[in-house]
């Protein structure tokens, strides 16, 4: 079924609340709006509809049993949702608003289908000035996965969003590039230590100083298999573009054989290398960009989504350079992992 999609552009920090109300207003009716977060951007319904989040569901084509995260925006939705205690919540506003989701044990009314039917619910409080402005305006939680068609890179521009969701949703709120370009940490915090279940932004280390040991599964960084009763998503086709990706494992020393015999399999690749190696580089004969340096990892991360999508459009294959799994370099390659075809 194709919607005709209405489009609003607004601006990052202040934006204009007139062109805001239209679409919270018929969020209220059940329609789907995408909107900007400072992770990625999100498609949103009305969490507290079953046909409302139903819709997500279809414009994404994602399967029933990945739970949903809930957006408010304010402190007090965490307990307004889920149960807390007062010392978690303490520990938890320590984090948001921010990158961050926290998974709870959920009240009831939050439908089944936002959970896809678990006892805990996802719940994040995001720093966007236009997300938060538009969930305030809503006046409800808002449902939302990233607004990806399932199993794409994440949508982290005006272009790359109105790709995958012109025609599939009522609004598409646009505003700039977003500050972290790649979705929120996802912690489990149900148990007595919290279980890092999708790696992001805020690192384990930002977490272990205000709630003590972090526990991080090996699924997190991507590699083994995932412990699907824990985290749900992970086991999905995630974060590819159209074309392979090859991924070269961060070394310091690079083998440059090798990278050049993988490129030459390919007709018209495209290269992705680190600052740190140019000047190894500089004799490599096929197209090359540098992504950044390993001393400024979120510069890296935010370009992530928006290359994939970039050069799958110009290339036949993506060869990439690994980060070390460091602070934010484990959420990214956690997606680069995930994104890859090889891995070397
Ligand atoms: O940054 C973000 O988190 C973005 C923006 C839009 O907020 N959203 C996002 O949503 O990335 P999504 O649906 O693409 O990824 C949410 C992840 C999924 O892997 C899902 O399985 C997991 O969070 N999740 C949600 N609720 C959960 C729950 N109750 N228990 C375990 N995992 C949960
Ligand atoms: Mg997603």
């Amino acid at each position: 079924m194709f919607i005709r999609t209405k489009k609003i552009e607004v601006d990052d920090f202040n934006p204009d609340v007139s062109k805001l109300k239209e679409a919270a207003e018929k969020i209220k009716d059940d329609s789907t709006v995408v909107f900007p977060t400072e992770t990625v951007y999100g498609l949103g319904a009305n969490a507290m509809s079953n046909n409302a989040v139903q819709k997500i569901f279809l414009a994404k084509g994602r399967p029933s049993d990945n739970p949903l995260i809930v957006h408010i925006s304010s402190v007090e939705g965490f307990k307004r949702y889920a149960h807390i205690s007062d010392k978690l919540l303490y520990k938890v506003s320590e984090f948001v608003p921010g990158p961050i989701t926290f998974v709870l044990e959920k009240r009831d009314m939050i439908p089944d289908i936002v959970t896809a039917s678990r006892k805990s619910v996802g719940i994040r409080f995001p720093a966007h000035p236009v997300a938060q402005r538009f969930i305030e305006l809503s006046g409800f939680p808002i449902a939302a996965p990233s607004a990806n068609i399932s199993g794409r890179p994440s949508p982290t521009n005006a272009d790359d969003v109105i790709e995958d969701m012109n025609g599939k949703v009522d609004y598409i709120i646009t505003s700039g590039n977003l500050k972290f370009g790649i979705e929120s940490t996802v912690v489990d915090v149900t148990g007595i230590a919290p279980v890092i279940l999708r790696p992001g932004p805020i690192p384990p280390e930002k977490i272990e100083e205000i709630f003590g040991k972090v526990i991080i599964p090996d699924f997190v960084y991507g590699q083994s298999t995932v412990d699907v009763a824990l985290a749900p998503g992970m086991k999905y086709r995630h974060y590819s573009p159209c074309v392979p990706v090859i991924l070269f494992e961060y070394k310091q020393k690079i083998d440059l054989l090798q990278i050049s015999d993988n490129l030459s399999f390919y007709e018209n690749p495209i290269f992705l290398f680190l600052e740190e190696h140019s000047s190894i580089f500089e004799s490599i004969g096929y197209d090359k960009q540098c992504i950044g340096t390993i001393s400024n990892l979120y510069e890296i991360g935010a370009k992530i989504f928006s290359m994939f999508r970039k050069y799958e459009k110009s290339h036949d294959a993506i060869i990439i350079e690994g980060v070390p799994d460091k602070a934010i370099g484990i959420a990214i390659m956690n997606r680069l992992r995930k994104a890859a075809s090889k891995i070397i």
